[in-house]
């Protein structure tokens, strides 16, 4: 992918227009993902010969048939909770836990013993836990997650870097770390750090290697260095499409200049959201006070990352997609909060009526994994296609 090119936005569902309006009859709102695309993205990644381990962050989409893809592909998973580590052996019984990361943040005591337990790899990322419960982790082979002191990522509450964000060692306390770890007989296997989400600048993540790698060498005990995920996706019609040549040439340049450890990446969002789109139905079209409105049958409570970050999503009119005379929208849910805006001033077709089904694209990562139940609205169903 050339840089300053931007590929074809990925539309599959333009070509599959009658069998998502025969899903969307079926009930909306509704959460459609085509495996394939999933696939897609996995081998993309796969085909980096940099990259030595790959682990799927399945908060982005904890989908059963997408997590057995993703693990078909060779990934293995991100998990932050007990609740995912638990979700995952079930729905993925052939998985082994060494192909498991748990990476939780402010985690109770009793959810690292379990994960220890679980034979999964434990990630920890502040010296008060060895402190607290040096019975859990006596003894152990552990990653340590750091904050390099800098993140990035589409919006500032998907920064993981610096003072204000919680998560990571500060490189301040490391020799501290490293020290009370000795002291209990812990291996720090692995250096972690994941600074955001949606990080546009590719060469962003050699440059976290070589911090980490540089680290590294001072512990010795260091096999693994996990830079993360992070991956942005375009999800403007102008955006471009990521770099993903310019990113896996400096990943490549920084491996070869640290070759004693294994390199991995842990990628959510780049995996799954272009493969997921959510089907509405249109109950109201409004005029008020010169605004026009299209009203759908679910808002915030099904897609909450417009209202919490002000995100764009690709709005489409799916019963008219060839309709000529367009005007501008907002696309509203019905959940009682003015912020209930899936898009402002969308060009939809001017005939947009009560029942025409509305495409919301590119929302497979982080759509349903945070739908809520707000206003006791029924969570959208989920099907998937390849
Ligand atoms: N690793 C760790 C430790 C993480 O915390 C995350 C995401 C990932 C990997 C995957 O990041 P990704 O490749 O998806 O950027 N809800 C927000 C995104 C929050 C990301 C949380 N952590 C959104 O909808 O944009």
């Amino acid at each position: 992918i050339a840089h300053g090119k931007p590929a074809p936005r990925v539309s599959w569902w333009a070509g599959k227009r009658d069998a998502l309006l025969a899903i969307a009859a079926e009930g909306t709102p509704r959460y459609l993902y085509d495996l394939s695309i999933v696939r897609d993205r996995a081998r993309d990644l796969a085909s980096v010969d940099a990259i030595d381990r790959r682990y799927y962050a399945i908060k982005a989409n904890p989908h059963p048939s997408i997590l057995r893809t993703v693990v078909e592909e060779g990934f293995g998973l991100e998990c932050v909770s007990i609740g995912e580590l638990e979700h995952v052996f079930k729905h993925v019984p052939s998985l082994s836990p060494e192909r498991v990361l748990f990476t939780p943040s402010f985690a109770p005591r009793r959810e690292y013993e379990a994960a220890f337990a679980k034979g999964v790899t434990v990630t920890l990322d502040n010296v008060e836990a060895l402190h607290r419960w040096p019975g859990v982790f006596r003894g152990r082979a552990i990653w340590l997650r750091l904050d390099v002191g800098y993140g990035g990522g589409h919006h500032a509450k998907v920064n993981t870097g610096g003072v204000a964000a919680k998560f990571g060692l500060s490189l301040q306390r490391f020799d501290e770390f490293v020290e009370h770890a000795r002291k209990l007989d812990v291996r720090i296997i692995g250096l972690h750090a994941h600074m955001g989400s949606g990080i546009d600048d590719p060469q962003h993540w050699r440059l976290v290697y070589a911090e980490l790698a540089a680290l590294a060498d001072s512990i010795g005990t260091i096999e693994t260095i996990d830079i993360g995920g992070g991956l942005p996706v375009a999800y403007t019609p102008d955006a471009e499409t990521f770099d993903l040549a310019a990113w896996r040439t400096g990943l490549e340049e920084i491996r070869a200049a640290y070759p004693r450890f294994k390199l991995a990446v842990e990628p959510g969002r780049f995996m799954v959201a272009e493969s997921g789109v959510l089907l509405l139905q249109v109950t109201q079209v409004v005029e008020k006070d010169g605004v026009n409105r299209v009203g759908c049958d679910a808002g915030m409570n099904a897609l909450a990352r417009p209202a919490m970050y002000e995100a764009y999503h690709g709005i489409h009119n799916l019963s008219r997609l060839s309709d000529a005379e367009a005007m501008e929208f907002d696309v509203v849910g019905p959940i009682c909060e003015s912020g209930d805006v899936l898009g402002h001033g969308r060009l939809l077709p001017a005939s947009t009526a009560e029942g025409d089904v509305i495409l919301v694209a590119d929302a497979g990562a982080y759509g349903m994994a945070m739908a809520s139940t707000y206003n006791l609205r029924a969570l959208p169903a989920e099907e998937t296609i390849e």
